[in-house]
């Protein structure tokens, strides 16, 4: 006979499926400073009458009172349950049943985490292909004082992508947070202040203001975070884009609603309900102006949109079942900020997977495409994207377009190392055939789509100026005669 537990958690207050209410943070800001009112409130919960022995299971439990954290969850839980008399194993199978409802009785925040990407080209050396190792090292140390060592971050990590530093960090302060977002941004100025005594190419490139008011969005640097509660074991992909924009990864994002790349969605019960896209209009500036899409239902309209890159950018994807986000892209236009060319939006994107996610094969399936991307050279051409290993730099016609990918496990906030997902023989044989096809579209030089179009064309002062010029040359004729302005003009 197994003892039963005396933990029975009422089938009226066990979540239904435990989703982070962002409302809990804000009104517990994780546990409570008070352990007396906490106690009392974990007693009241879960009907237990030792007070004492939920004391001494926080004590074991060290909750880390400013991020809401249990240190050790599993010795709380077992603490607590043993007070109760709950044989060991019993302990277990109550202890996710247990944190479910402390979670929902508001008491702690379980395993909820912010994972900020933030991006900037702060200066190159070589040209444009990637940043100097004192200027990634200059940053790094910067993020590991102001921000490990004071307990704002759990743990972070910093790579390149072409010319590109991120900067990876996990914390549990929420999306968009000005705290999180100046550490990335003074960690930025100390780098850019490395890049200019060295004289690399274009120190401090994106950064695009004196000092940003509170979030970085829109002064500079590309931001991509999501905000979630951990799973037990939870896989996410970090990528990164170098010499293109955000509207690169709408085309495998888009994908992901597709049964030829992602199998999931026949073979696995759980991803049949398929997602909801958020999708932006760049063209518009100021706040955002967004459009929500389900898949299946309205793939054709999504189809519709994000073949045109430039303008609709894929933003973040959720399942459509519970409305957990599992992609971010950062959806912003240097060009539109600026005012002028700054360089492409080089962008990041954050992906969950595994479990009722797509599985990491399949996020970086449409990857092997290489498919057609605006950037390159001058930010002004097509050309395909391909994917390379972490850290990987730029070359040839300033190109090709970049992605890399860095794959992380993360516990209780704290990242594992990074698998580099593109470091693997297959993606050698892609690397060749995404060489081919850059060859091919780029001997087409200037011409067609080889190029971008007018209003994308990152240097487009010089050519709009001497295209005025042309236009004042050009003259209306009939039957190879003058003819007046206008005269006799049709509409074809
Ligand atoms: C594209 C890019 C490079 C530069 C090019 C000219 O995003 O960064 O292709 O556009 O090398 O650079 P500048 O104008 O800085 O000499
Ligand atoms: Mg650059
Ligand atoms: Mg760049």
């Amino acid at each position: 006979m197994t003892a039963q537990s005396p933990l029975t958690i009422p089938m009226e207050i066990r979540p239904a499926r435990m989703r982070f209410r962002k409302e809990i943070w804000e009104r517990t800001h994780g546990w409570r400073s008070d352990v007396d009112a906490t106690v009392e409130q974990i007693a009241r919960l879960l009907d237990v009458k030792d007070l004492e022995g939920i004391r001494k299971a926080v004590e074991v439990g060290k909750p880390d009172k400013t991020y809401g954290y249990l240190n050790d969850p599993r010795a709380f839980f077992q603490v607590l349950l043993a007070t109760k008399g709950v044989r060991q194993q019993d302990a277990v199978s109550a202890y996710h049943q247990t944190r479910d409802t402390l979670v929902q009785g508001e008491v702690m925040i379980a395993n909820q985490i912010t994972i900020s990407d933030i991006k900037a080209d702060i200066g190159s050396i070589g040209g444009h292909i990637k940043p100097g190792i004192s200027v990634v090292e200059a940053v790094r140390k910067y993020v590991e004082q102001e921000g490990v060592n004071t307990g704002l971050l759990r743990s972070f990590f910093v790579s390149s992508t072409g010319d590109d530093i991120s900067i990876l960090m996990t914390h549990q302060r929420g999306k968009l947070d000005e705290t999180i977002h100046q550490l990335a941004w003074n960690a930025f100025l100390v780098g850019t202040e490395v890049a200019r005594l060295e004289g690399h190419y274009g120190a401090g490139q994106d950064l695009l203001v004196d000092a940003p008011a509170g979030n970085v969005k829109g002064a500079g640097p590309a931001v991509a975070e999501l905000e979630f509660v951990e799973r037990s074991a939870e896989p996410f992909v970090s990528f990164g884009a170098d010499k293109t924009n955000p509207g690169a990864f709408s085309l495998p994002v888009y994908l992901l609603s597709d049964p030829m790349y992602n199998s999931g969605l026949i073979l696995a019960d759980n991803m049949k309900p398929g997602y909801t896209y958020r999708i932006l209009d760049l063209t518009h500036k100021g706040e955002d102006k967004a459009i929500y899409l389900n898949t299946p239902e309205d793939l054709y309209d999504l189809a519709l949109l994000v073949r045109d890159t430039d303008n609709f950018v894929i933003e973040s994807v959720f399942l459509k079942t519970t409305g957990e986000q599992f992609v971010a892209v950062s959806a912003t236009r240097l060009h539109d900020i600026a005012g002028k060319y700054t360089g492409k939006d080089d962008p990041r994107m954050l992906v969950r997977c595994q479990g009722q996610f797509p599985a990491t094969g399949e996020v970086l399936h449409p990857f092997a495409l290489g498919h057609l991307v605006a950037g390159f050279m001058r930010g002004s051409h097509n050309g395909p994207l391909m994917p390379v290993k972490l850290n990987g730099t730029i070359s040839w016609f300033d190109g090709p377009p970049i992605v890399t990918a860095a794959a992380f496990s993360v516990k209780n906030g704290i990242l594992t190392e990074p698998a580099d997902a593109f470091d693997q023989p297959f993606w050698d044989a892609v690397r060749h055939e995404v060489s081919q096809k850059a060859q091919w579209i780029r001997r087409q030089g200037f011409f067609g789509a080889a190029m971008l179009p007018w209003n994308e064309l990152e240097y487009s002062a010089g050519p709009v100026k001497k295209m005025k010029a042309l236009q004042s040359r050009f003259k209306f004729e009939r039957d190879g005669e003058p003819v007046a302005v206008g005269a006799g003009s049709q509409k074809d």
